[in-house]
C-alpha cells in the first residue's frame, strides 16, 4: 500500500548569523493511512522542524516530503495541527472554536452541518455541555480536548501534534491518551505525534521513530505490537516494558551516552 506520508532523505540547515545550522541530516519516515506515528528524540534535535516540513510551512534543502501522493511544496490546508498550548480564540466559544477550520476549508457547508459535526466530536471527547463556554472557563485538559476536536473537525489528511500533552499533569495526560485512542477507534485518522514521553509514544503509537541528536536522522524505528484496544494498564505489562527499555537505550544513544554508536 502507498504511504500517506513519505519523507525521503530530507536534509535541512537553518541559515543563522553564525552560519548554517544543520538540523536534519537524512530523515526517512513512512506513515501508512490511519497509522499513528510517534516521534521521539533529544531536545533540540529537529522534531518541530519535522512538523513544519510535513505541514508545508517550509521546504527542505534536500530530499522530498510526500503527502497523499503529492509532493509537499507549500502550506497544506488538509493538515490538522495541535500544539502544547492550545491556541483557542478567547472571543469565540468552544463550539465556534472547533468550527473554525470548517469555515476556512468548507465555506459552503451549512452552519447547521458544521455545528452537528463539531458537537459530535465534542461529545466523543467528553465535552458535551461545554459548547457555549469561553476557552478561559475550561481547565487545561479540557482546552486540549477542544483543540484536538478543532484539529480534526475538517477531516485532515494528517493530524500533526507537537507535544500536545506536555503541559498537563500526569493523570490528565493519561486521560487524554485514552481519549485519543477512543477517538481514533471511532474516527480513524493518520497522525504524527512529537513527544518527550516514551510511555506516551508506546501507548499511542503504531510505530515509534527515534531521531538522533542534531542534525537528526532516523535512528531507529520501533513497531509497536500491542493490541489496538489497549488501555493504560498495558504499560505495566512485560511487552510494553520491553519496548520502553529499547526506546530508553535508543534515546541514550541519540544523546551520545549509549554503550554503542547507532548504525
Ligand atoms: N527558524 C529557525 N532559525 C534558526 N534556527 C532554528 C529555527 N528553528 C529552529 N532552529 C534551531 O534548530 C534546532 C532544532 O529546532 P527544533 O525546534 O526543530 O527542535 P526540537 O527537537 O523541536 O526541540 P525541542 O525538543 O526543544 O522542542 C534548534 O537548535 C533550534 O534552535
Ligand atoms: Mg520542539
Amino acid at each position: 500500500m502507498d504511504n500517506l506520508i513519505d519523507i525521503k532523505g530530507v536534509r535541512h540547515a537553518y541559515r543563522t548569523k553564525a552560519g548554517p545550522l544543520p538540523v536534519l541530516d537524512g530523515l526517512d519516515i513512512q506513515v501508512a493511512e490511519s497509522e499513528f506515528c510517534a516521534v521521539v528524540g533529544p531536545s533540540g534535535c529537529g522534531k518541530s522542524t519535522l512538523t513544519r516540513l510535513v505541514a508545508g510551512l517550509m521546504r527542505p534543502d534536500e530530499g522530498e516530503v510526500w503527502l497523499h501522493g503529492k509532493r509537499v511544496t507549500s502550506p497544506r490546508k488538509t493538515v490538522g495541527m495541535a500544539f502544547q498550548n492550545p491556541v483557542l480564540l478567547e472571543w469565540r466559544n468552544i463550539l465556534d472554536n472547533v468550527i473554525l477550520p470548517l469555515e476556512i476549508v468548507a465555506p459552503s457547508m451549512p452552519r447547521r452541518d458544521r455545528v452537528a459535526r463539531a458537537e459530535a466530536l465534542l461529545e466523543m471527547v467528553g465535552l458535551s455541555g461545554f459548547e457555549g463556554k469561553r476557552p478561559s472557563e475550561l481547565s487545561g485538559g479540557m482546552r486540549q480536548r477542544a483543540s484536538l476536536c478543532r484539529a480534526i473537525v475538517h477531516k485532515p489528511d494528517v493530524l500533526i501534534m507537537d507535544e500536545p500533552f506536555g503541559a498537563l499533569d500526569n493523570f490528565t495526560r493519561e486521560d487524554l491518551w485514552q481519549t485519543m485512542r477512543d477517538l481514533r477507534a471511532k474516527e480513524p485518522f493518520t497522525a504524527v505525534l512529537i513527544t518527550h514521553d516514551l510511555r506516551e509514544s508506546v501507548f499511542l503509537g503504531d510505530q515509534v521513530i527515534v531521531l538522533s541528536g542534531r542534525p537528526a536522522r532516523t535512528q531507529y524505528v520501533l513497531d509497536v505490537t500491542l493490541p489496538d484496544d489497549r488501555t493504560i494498564d498495558i504499560l505495566y505489562e512485560r511487552e510494553a516494558g520491553e519496548m520502553l527499555h529499547i526506546l530508553r537505550d535508543q534515546i541514550k544513544i541519540a544523546q551520545g551516552r549509549g554503550a554503542a554508536e547507532a548504525q
